[in-house]
Formats: C-alpha cells, sequence, structure tokens
C-alpha cells in the first residue's frame, strides 16, 4: 500500500477541474492506456496568461492527484511562468509522492510541456527521441532529463521517476549505460543529493566494505596492491586504488572485471565500480 499525504487524497477523491475544454489554445495529450497512464490537459489561454485548464486522466491515484494539482497550479499563471513548473512543484504541492509514483508528476509537466507547444506550434524534442523502453515508448531524451533533473543514480529511480524499465526490463542495460553516461556530464557540485533505495546507503555502504574486506583486498594485496572506499553514491561506487594497482596497465580490468563483478554478485546486482579522480 502507498502512504499518500492527505492532500493527495483529498485531490484524488475531488479532482478539480476534470473534463476537457472545447476549442483549447493548447493540448497535451501524454502516455497511453496501453501503458497504464494518459493524461489529455486543455487550456484556454489569453494574452499568454492561462485563464482555464481542464484535466482528463486515466491512471492511478497519484496520476489523478497530480493532474488536478497541475490545473490549480497553472490556471492564472502566463505561459513563460508556467513553463518553469516542474513536476518537483508538482509533487510539492501536494506535500510529496511516494518514490515509486513520481512518474505521475513527470505525466503531469510533460503534458504541460506539450499543450504549451501545441500552443506555440513548435515541437518538442521529446519526440525526436530514440525509444529505449518498449514497454512504456520512453525516450533516451526523457530518461536524460529526468536523470540530470532529479539527480537520479540508479536504475530503479529511473524506473520511479519515467516508467522505464518498470515492465520486462529488457532496456535495464541501456537505461543503465544512459546513468552512467549522464552522471559523468553533471557537475560534482549537482550530485550530493542522496535518494531513497532499497538498502539503505548505511547498509549499502556497510556491505560494500565487508565484501571488500573479505573478497578482494586479499587477492590484491597477493600481488602487493590494495583498494579503498572512497565513497558511495546511489549506484556509483567510487574507490582508490593502492600501492602496484596504481601503477598496474591493467587495473580498468581488474575493477571491472574483478571489484565490480564481486560487489555485483554480493551487494547489490546494479552496482558501478570507478575510481575516484
Ligand atoms: S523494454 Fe523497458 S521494461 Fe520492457
Amino acid at each position: 500500500m502507498w502512504e499518500y499525504t492527505d492532500k493527495v487524497q483529498e485531490h484524488f477523491l475531488h479532482p478539480h477541474n476534470v473534463g476537457e475544454i472545447e476549442n483549447p489554445d493548447g493540448t497535451g495529450d501524454v502516455g497511453s492506456l496501453a501503458c497504464g497512464d494518459a493524461l489529455k490537459l486543455t487550456l484556454k489561454i489569453e494574452d499568454e496568461r492561462i485563464i482555464d485548464a481542464k484535466f482528463k486522466t486515466f491512471g492511478c491515484a497519484s496520476a489523478i492527484a497530480s493532474s488536478s494539482a497541475l490545473t490549480i497550479m497553472i490556471t492564472g499563471m502566463s505561459v513563460d511562468e508556467a513553463e518553469k513548473v516542474s513536476n518537483e512543484d508538482i509533487a510539492d504541492f501536494l506535500g510529496g509522492l511516494p518514490k515509486e509514483k513520481m512518474h505521475c508528476s513527470v505525466m503531469g509537466r510533460e503534458a504541460l510541456e506539450a499543450a504549451i507547444a501545441d500552443y506555440r506550434g513548435v515541437i518538442l524534442p521529446m519526440a525526436e527521441g530514440e525509444v529505449v523502453c518498449e514497454c512504456f515508448g520512453v525516450t533516451d531524451v526523457e530518461v536524460i532529463r529526468a536523470i540530470q533533473e532529479s539527480n537520479l543514480r540508479s536504475v530503479e529511480e529511473i524506473t520511479n521517476f519515467t516508467k522505464a524499465g518498470g515492465g520486462c526490463g529488457k532496456c535495464e542495460d541501456k537505461l543503465r549505460e544512459l546513468l552512467v553516461q549522464t552522471v559523468h556530464e553533471i557537475p560534482m557540485a549537482v550530485k550530493q543529493k542522496e535518494a531513497p533505495k532499497r538498502m539503505t546507503t548505511l547498509q549499502k555502504i556497510k556491505k560494500i566494505e565487508e565484501v571488500l574486506e573479505r573478497e578482494v583486498k586479499p587477492g590484491l594485496r597477493k600481488d602487493g596492491g590494495d583498494i579503498e572506499l572512497v565513497d558511495v553514491d546511489g549506484d556509483f561506487v567510487m574507490v582508490s586504488l593502492r600501492g602496484a594497482c596504481t601503477s598496474c596497465a591493467k587495473s580498468q580490468t581488474t575493477l571491472k572485471e574483478y571489484v565490480e563483478k564481486k560487489l555485483r554478485e554480493q551487494v547489490v546486482d546494479t552496482l558501478i565500480v570507478e575510481e575516484a579522480k
């Protein structure tokens, strides 16, 4: 059972602005019934200001509450102001959403963007992305954006925010690849936010240290090398190689084929081991 705030329950049980505006100035149609969530947002705009917003949503309590909240938030805003509304703003308005339901707030933001784009007669870049998750029709552009905007650090978090990976799981490798690529492009200052995970960070760190101590260090020490855990950020495990390992030409192979493999087998199978800079 999800833990919903009072505000989510209130908007789910008594949603505002349900319906469709006749002859809207902007329409945003996102999601699909096949994927379990769909939202149609229609806007009435006068003098660059949203004077009315209505929605029709097919989905869970969070999807309905997010849509209802969105229409209240944007009514009265200028189009430029509404354009800046983020999925986090929608979730905050509702007093938070369960992490597994963050994709509902993302759907609200996407519908708003689509409606504004429709009003302005432009094509959203999302339409140009390559579909990486067939089950939910999620593109690489959507995944990269979610990673960047919400500081996601694991495939599980990507699934919470975009639904990608929440079906057959075939796209997980691709999602992990996008995660690694994207995180490396984000400045270090943005990397600090820690997100909730199944295993708490402390539990994960303890387990990683235990495996390094028991399984990895003895093998490296035999050859005059060593390894220290430097940091753990979501699925990223930063380590520092010591002794003979620092000058070894095969150090990257050791990290990936030996250390990462051991940690994936014994801690979490999504961990990504990297050398701290
Ligand atoms: S292809 Fe992504 S979950 Fe099936």
